[in-house]
């Protein structure tokens, strides 16, 4: 597998210019961060931006990979910070430099690569700016929380010509591979419907708790960022950020852009004509926004595709948490974390097959692949357009939900044709002084 010198990475990436007005640039110079001590001169030096569950599973899975190492982390929660260092101490002996502001990493010279894991709504930003200050991306999934913001982030690494992978790891599982190779293949004859679900038995409601103050140590109107300003909740936060729209679009995108990538990859497909969503809070007596329950439809030209989720319940008849359906004429074949399985229609001349998952490994791979494309300067499996397509049409499942309506979905133009209710939802206003740069 290709490594590469922090020397040769650097020739390779022209630095591009910063998207920051210059009075702030020079502001935030002055404390620039010469992020330094844990790392020698040749490694690969990332920089880890949201320090909550995933962004220290995801830096753990950075660090398997030798020539990377992490001089800098950034968190609005000290909290946060002192669970990451204490991780990059026990694995590579040395303390990290820890700020609160993402820009500050953005005027760090010595930084080469951002790991964004952030919560959505913290995602475009960091991206986009990293991009503009010359660094590769790795950005957590969904894109972000608006179609807008995601073709934002394409358009910064395409001017920037920068390397930029979203965290969809199961593009990188090989059991998956495997399943696509064989949809692809035409065995199953002709696919006419593609069904995805996650029937996630374990989420549980969040209680109503009431508005209080920050815990100490956390930069709260800094987590907020270009989100509505609101007084703190506990529940809006660490990890239940997801269920609010402020922030994230519940399970429709936080799950479904994994399922809809496995099936857009299998299907080759591009983007759906039309799409409707219904669905509702039916089982959570809590103050989460977002449904528990949602179907959305997807309509392309020679196929249909369904998303469909719960919260709480049982699995039902398909028996698996989640998982890929593709239905074909000469059988069925189905993909989720714990392997894939082909169900013949009889007569078809196929036969039964079952295999086992690889999916502990997807993660590492997927990491692998993005320090690969570092060295290589190719486009990662899951380069920031695929990216963006596939978190496309999660939000269209919310944006159909939303606003109900069936969206004719105008690709070229990304918008609901006719449909100025509908286009409400496709870009989110940012609260000042924060910007979306397009
Ligand atoms: N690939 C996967 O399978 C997978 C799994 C879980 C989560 N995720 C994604 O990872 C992201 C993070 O999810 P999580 O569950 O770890 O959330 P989390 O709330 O546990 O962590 C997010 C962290 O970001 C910090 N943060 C917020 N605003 C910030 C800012 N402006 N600058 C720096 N740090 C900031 C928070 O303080 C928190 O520590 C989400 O986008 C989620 O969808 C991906």
């Amino acid at each position: 597998m290709a490594t590469v010198s922090r020397r040769a990475f650097l020739n390779r990436s022209a630095l591009t210019v910063a998207g920051f007005t210059a009075a702030a640039s020079q502001a935030r110079r002055a404390a620039a961060v010469e992020a330094g001590p844990v790392a020698a001169n040749d490694k690969l030096r990332l920089a880890l931006i949201g320090c909550g569950g995933m962004g220290r599973g995801d830096l753990e899975t950075f660090l398997e990979n030798p020539e990377v190492d992490c001089p800098l982390i950034c968190d609005v929660d000290d909290a946060q910070l002192d669970k990451a260092a204490q991780a990059i101490e026990r694995l590579r002996k040395g303390r990290p430099e820890r700020v609160n502001d993402f820009r500050r990493v953005m005027d760090s010279r010595n930084i080469d690569l951002c790991l964004v894991a952030t919560p959505d709504h913290w995602h475009a930003l960091p991206t986009i700016h990293a991009c503009q200050a010359g660094k590769d991306v790795y950005v957590e999934k969904p894109l972000a929380t608006s179609i807008a913001e995601g073709r934002a982030m394409l358009h910064a690494a395409r001017k920037a010509d920068r390397v930029v992978q979203m965290g969809t790891q199961w593009r990188s599982g090989s059991h998956y591979g495997d399943a696509v190779d064989f949809v692809q293949s035409g065995k199953l004859g002709k696919i006419r419907l593609v069904r995805m679900w996650a029937a996630l038995t374990w989420i549980e409601g969040i209680g109503k708790p009431a508005d209080g103050v920050p815990p100490s140590g956390v930069d709260y109107d800094m987590w907020l960022g270009p989100a509505k300003e609101r007084p703190f909740n506990p529940a809006r936060f660490h990890f239940t950020f997801r269920w609010f729209w402020d922030y994230a679009g519940g399970l429709m995108t936080d799950w479904g852009v994994h399922l809809i990538n496995i099936a857009h990859w299998a299907m080759r497909a591009g983007m759906p004509r039309s799409v409707c969503s219904t669905g509702g809070k039916f089982v959570l007596d809590d103050m989460s926004q977002t449904p528990d329950t949602q179907v959305a439809l997807f309509e392309y030209p020679d196929f249909t595709m369904i998303w469909e989720h719960q919260a709480v319940g049982n699995h039902g008849i398909r028996r698996r948490e989640h998982g890929v359906e593709f239905l074909g004429t000469a059988g069925a074949l189905v993909v989720d974390a714990n392997g894939w399985e082909v169900m013949p229609v009889p007569g078809k001349g196929l036969e039964p097959f079952q295999a086992p998952g690889t999916t502990d490994a997807a993660r590492s791979r997927h990491v692998r692949n993005f320090l690969d494309c570092v060295g290589s300067r190719r486009r990662p499996v899951t380069d920031v357009e695929i990216g963006h397509q596939v978190s496309t049409i999660a939000h269209l499942g919310n944006v159909a939900l939303r606003s109900g309506r069936k969206i004719v979905w105008d690709a070229e133009k990304e918008q609901a044709s006719g449909d100025s209710a509908a286009n409400e939802f496709v870009a989110k206003a940012y609260r000042k002084p924060w910007t979306l740069p397009t």
